[in-house]
């Protein structure tokens, strides 16, 4: 049951045709509009929406001839069905009529039926113009939209309400004409407890924003009521169908409906209301593509999420290995890649950067997993031999961890995390930037961990005197063995450490 009113643009200079035309296309349910000139014609097209013209020949000004080419010239007038009316029965003037553009004629006088016949006939053709050329502007905006959606997805921050948010904008967005579009759009969720919550987009709401806004509906809706069907459309609604009850719950509590396309799933329902015309398979199967493709990237990004958590969970299962005869414990492992991470966003490193050395810090003394547990848990100093098993720990540390691209920080990190910016450390001596940024920092984190814990061999130290001990020195410790950039990072957020770090002795 369409709604919109076919709107006819009557042109003839002669008040008495005007006036009979315009009596029988409003007593047959038409919108009329008049003009006495060809020009006032062309303008009004540029205003107002017009579905066909009927078109007097011979006009003052811009002859009909002339009005009809002007309309067939002008891209966005040229689907308009033109009818030319005219006393001319030459064949002549009918060949000009045809080669200006017009799609058919009538004789004066005019005749009521004749009339009436031929608007018909030519709006129904029009009708199927614009259902095809609509539908070839829907598959280029959709495939555009859909290549949008897949350049822009990523897993790991993939909201699905923001993504349905998208996508019933572009729905709403979607026609080259507003008839083409729903006037509201409901969206229901379901939960994994069964509940769900329902959402109303409006098309008012839409057109004027530049993003679209879902309003959470305190009213339960049944959710799918029609078997197996998953996708259907509805112009006619059966008293006794199930769909009729859904409609009828619908037009007594949110809105009246006149016609409708559902696509539903068993946690999944989006309803499309009230286009400005009769619905089709096609509004179905438009529907039924965009929300398959939100449906598949969801599950996609929750297959990326949970192979991630899979990955950094063996990750630090690797590094609570490596630490099961040392005297850092589990926390230790989880702080320094929260202070790595702290520094390396003071540092103005990368957000995929932060998350990789947040993770892959924890496998800094892996190579540990090497060195005689009579070694590591030695309370006095170590001798010369044994302190030379201590220091091979970062190569083996680099050897278990490989070469695989996804480890890469990591790695670094095993390697040279007990290198110094003075070139003092080990197991190269190496100096200044040939140490990875990664290690520059798990040097500072590592540092300011081992001073606030007690260990064996000395006690800890109070947050102020851990910062002092890295930014001034003790005789051991000393500035020069850290990057002064990292430095003053680490001066700038070292209160964020000290959070983390009493954090983790109340849990
Ligand atoms: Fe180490
Ligand atoms: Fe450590």
């Amino acid at each position: 049951m369409s709604y919109k009113t076919p709107t006819i643009l009557c042109v003839d200079d002669e008040p008495l045709n005007q006036t009979l035309l315009e009596a029988v296309l409003v007593a047959h349910g038409y919108e009329t509009l008049a003009a006495d000139d060809g020009q006032k014609a062309l303008d009004l097209l540029d205003r107002r929406q017009v579905d066909l013209v009927l078109l007097d020949v011979m006009m003052p000004g811009i002859d009909g001839l002339d009005v009809c080419r002007r309309i067939k010239g002008d891209e966005r007038f040229r689907t308009i069905p033109v009818v030319m009316i005219t006393s001319l029965r030459g064949r002549e003037d009918r060949i000009s009529s045809i080669k200006a553009g017009a799609a058919d004629f009538i004789s004066k006088p005019i005749n009521a039926e004749e009339v009436l016949a031929r608007v018909k006939m030519l709006l129904q053709s029009k009708g199927l113009c614009d259902r095809l050329s609509s539908a070839y502007h829907n598959i280029a905006k959709l495939t555009t939209f859909g290549e949008q959606l897949l350049t822009d997805f990523d897993p790991a921050h993939f909201d699905f309400m923001k993504n349905i948010d998208m996508i019933v904008d572009q729905i709403i967005r979607n026609g080259t004409n507003l008839a083409d579009s729903p006037q509201v759009v409901l969206v229901g969720l379901m939960d994994l407890a069964g509940i769900c919550q329902w959402y109303r987009y409006d098309s008012s709401g839409v057109i004027n924003r530049r993003s679209c806004i879902h309003m959470p509906l305190e009213r339960n809706l049944t959710f799918t009521d029609s078997g197996d069907r998953k996708v259907v459309f509805y112009n006619e609604f059966d008293a006794d169908s199930s769909e009729s009850l859904l409609v009828g719950e619908l037009s007594r509590h949110l809105v009246p409906v006149s016609n409708l396309v559902r696509c539903s799933s068993d946690s999944f329902c989006v309803m499309a209301l009230n286009y400005g015309r009769d619905v089709s398979i096609y509004d179905a199967g438009v529907l039924n593509s965009v929300v398959m493709q939100s449906l598949f990237l969801k599950s996609l990004a929750m297959q990326v999420k949970d192979t991630e958590s899979a990955f950094d969970y063996m990750v630090y299962a690797l590094a609570r290995a490596s630490e099961a005869n040392d005297e850092d414990t589990g926390a230790h492992i989880l702080r320094v890649g929260d202070y790595c991470a702290v520094l390396a966003r003071q540092f103005g490193m990368s957000d995929l950067f932060v998350d990789i050395i947040r993770i892959q810090a924890s496998l800094h003394d892996v190579g540990k997993i090497h060195v005689s547990p009579a070694i590591l848990k030695k309370s006095g100093p170590l001798d010369e031999e044994e302190w030379g098993e201590m220091k091979k720990h970062p190569i083996q540390g680099q050897k278990i961890i490989g070469g695989h691209n996804r480890m890469t920080v990591a790695a670094q990190i095993a390697i040279a995390h007990h290198e110094r910016w003075d070139g003092s450390g080990y197991p190269y001596g190496l100096k200044g930037e040939q140490i990875p940024i990664a290690a520059r920092i798990m040097t500072v984190s590592d540092q300011y961990d081992a001073l606030r814990n007690a260990r064996c061999y000395k006690q800890s130290f109070a947050h102020r005197e851990a910062v002092d001990i890295i930014t001034h020195g003790d005789g051991r410790t000393m500035p020069c063995h850290f990057d002064p950039r990292v430095l003053k990072a680490f001066e700038a957020v070292a209160s964020q450490l000290d959070e983390i770090y009493m954090a983790s002795q109340t849990t």
